[in-house]
């Protein structure tokens, strides 16, 4: 690890995280913070973390350019969720799955989310920000801006959790899978957690149903493959889609 920068209350770890690699802060620094006013989720919603009830942190990483290219970058936020989902595995004996490209559920309920903000100057990555926040204890849901049905791991049965311990387990499967990204280990322990698997499926993006299909897998450079109807297979990149369970009912 670099740095551990350790806060009572931020707005934003990734926010701080931005500022510290301005400041020089070495790689693999944790920004860690017991509580967040003004915690950021995806596509602009808000992420608020309530005192003493969850993990927020982020990872500040300086991917060498040479290594790793954009396919790898999308991958970040999936090997943050990879983390996430080993770390409730192992530690607490949870099941998981992920919600490609980075939810993690449990028992079809988002307990973990994952934000990657990239910083460049130019056409140069500064650096990299993976945030990640889990709902640990009870009361830590907030009860607005939610984009799918959310709840904490001590509802879902995690017994006895201390948020320290989890960190730890968490960051050593992060260390463990960073130096493998895009690997096909990589890619196959991800898919391993894979939500949906051959259900029906539908990709939304800006609100709007874009495709429509069964869910096959994650494809070696990390898409999600999706079957259609008429049997032609179809990939689609991170970027701003999002998954959703085609209702049955
Ligand atoms: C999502 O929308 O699912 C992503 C949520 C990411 C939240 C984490 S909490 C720690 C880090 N700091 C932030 O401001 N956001 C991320």
């Amino acid at each position: 690890m670099g740095e551990i920068y350790l806060y009572q209350e931020v707005g934003s770890t990734n926010q701080v995280a931005e500022e510290l690699i301005y400041h020089g802060a070495p790689h693999f620094s944790l920004v860690l913070a017991d509580s967040q006013t003004a915690g950021k989720g995806r596509e602009g919603r808000s992420w608020t973390t309530y005192p003493g009830k969850a993990l927020a942190f982020s990872l500040i990483l300086y991917p060498d350019p040479g290594l790793i290219g954009s396919a790898q970058l999308e991958m970040l936020s999936g090997l943050g969720a990879l983390a996430v989902a080993e770390a409730l595995r192992d530690h607490l004996g949870l099941n998981p799955e992920i919600k490609w490209p980075n939810d993690v559920l449990v028992d079809r309920k988002k307990v973990s989310g994952v934000l990657v903000d990239l910083n460049w100057s130019g056409s140069d990555l500064k650096g990299v920000v993976i945030g990640i926040g889990i709902n640990v204890l009870r009361g830590s849901v907030p009860d607005f801006d939610l984009n799918f049905p959310a709840s904490s791991l001590e509802e879902l049965g995690g017994e006895e959790i201390s948020r320290l311990d989890l960190l730890v387990n968490l960051l050593d499967s992060f260390l463990k899978w960073y130096p493998r990204l895009g690997s096909q280990t990589f890619i196959t322990a991800w898919d391993a957690y894979l939500a949906f698997k051959g259900e029906p499926v539908r990709l939304v993006s800006s609100g709007r149903t874009v495709d429509q299909g069964r869910l096959m897998g994650i494809s070696p450079e990390g898409s999600l493959i999706i079957l259609s109807g008429t049997g032609a297979e179809r990939q689609y990149r991170s970027g701003e889609i999002q998954l959703r369970l085609v209702d049955r009912s």
